[in-house]
């Protein structure tokens, strides 16, 4: 096994944060992995995916696992649907190329959004009206204890909104090496109704949309609002929208009758993180060479050369911000390590 020594991580995590890995060492299959894991020389073990959910505030002190499983395989076909299984070490937006090239439905709203496969499922990712949950049919995941593999349901990964048991009662217990998708061949079901994808299309003129269509508005949405991070450093959102009580947003609405919200449940609503930070001044404001995003709000960005700690200090002064006015806590959606 190749293991090297003090590698920048830069080019591995999408923020484009200059630390260093103690160990590094490239995985590419799981009876590898598994070495890994039953050797005692590295005690101390980082899994790094797609690192596009993550700003590192410090050199990584441990061996860090690079996980580049690759492939992907139709695994049965009906008459309607399909189920697709991908290693996790794909990259997401790829994948969801590859599985629109074939005509396969459920994915064309995932569109362009960073990171890979391995990691999709962890924060269930979303976008314009759909969550991975919705096409997840289960995955499997290395288990670090007994390294046995074991599969995961969609019903056995618990899903909520950016959230599932690989964040909560299993975190860092289980590595994730594959995910199956059960996906449409025909009489695929669309989701455009969010606003931004009907205007899209209308501009367009496309009355009868396909999933390509689909995802093609929605690549052109996310271009026009969400930066690049092969261009300037970031990790898509960087806090999650906020549920908050029917009292409080009562009262939120008291003072800013315009405030956009979403109805959660009979009791809860959902306000846009990236409306109470853009109303606390934050949008596009720039502290040298990191800043908050000037078409949205809830991106944080790194312009170049910024370290992970003047990025969290300014996530934790927009956090402060934010509570002050509104009284309302946002918390952060990527992971600080
Ligand atoms: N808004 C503002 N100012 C901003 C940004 C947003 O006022 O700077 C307002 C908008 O006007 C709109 C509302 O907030 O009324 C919602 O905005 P948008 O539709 O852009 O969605 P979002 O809530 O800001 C969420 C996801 C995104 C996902 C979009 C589209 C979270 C934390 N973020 O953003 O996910 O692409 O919806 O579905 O749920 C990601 O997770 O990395 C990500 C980009």
């Amino acid at each position: 096994m190749n293991v090297q020594n003090d590698i920048s991580l830069k080019p591995y995590n999408t923020f484009g944060i200059d630390v260093k890995a103690k160990y590094f060492i490239s995985i590419s299959s799981v009876e590898d992995l598994k070495k890994v894991f039953s050797s005692e020389k590295f005690p101390q073990k980082f899994i790094l995916g797609g690192g596009s959910n993550m700003l590192l505030t410090k050199d990584i002190d441990a061996l860090v696992i690079h996980l580049n499983l690759k492939g992907k395989t139709v695994i049965e076909h009906t008459e309607n649907e399909v189920l697709v299984q991908c290693q996790a070490g794909e990259n997401w937006h790829e994948f969801v190329l590859w599985v629109l090239e074939h005509n396969f439905g459920g994915l064309e709203n995932l569109s362009l959004i960073p990171g890979n496969v391995g990691t999709s499922p962890i924060q269930n990712i979303g976008a314009y009206g759909v969550e991975l949950k919705d096409t997840f049919h289960a995955c499997e995941a290395l288990n670090l204890e007994t390294l046995a593999i074991e599969t995961f349901t969609n019903t056995d990964c618990k899903f909520g909104y950016r959230n599932s048991i690989f964040k909560q009662d299993v975190k860092g217990k289980y590595i994730i090496i594959n995910v199956t998708f059960k996906l449409t061949t025909n009489e695929h079901k669309l989701h455009t109704n969010y606003g931004a994808i009907t205007s899209e299309l209308e501009d367009n003129s496309i009355n009868q949309p396909t999933i390509q269509d689909v995802s093609k508005a929605v690549i052109a949405i996310r271009e026009s609002k969400l930066p690049n991070p092969k261009e300037i450093g970031n990790s898509g959102s960087f806090f999650k929208n906020p549920v908050i009580s029917k009292e409080a947003f009562l009262k939120l609405q008291n003072n800013f009758p315009d405030a956009p919200h979403y109805i959660v449940s009979e009791t809860e609503i959902k306000v846009p993180a990236g409306w109470l930070i853009e109303q606390a001044g934050f949008k596009g404001k720039r502290f040298g060479n990191y800043g908050v995003h000037k078409k949205q709000a809830l991106v944080v960005v790194n312009y170049g050369g910024a370290s992970g700690k003047d990025i969290f200090e300014l996530s934790k002064l927009i956090q402060k911000t934010v509570a002050r006015i509104f009284g309302i806590p946002i918390e952060a959606e990527v992971n600080i390590i």
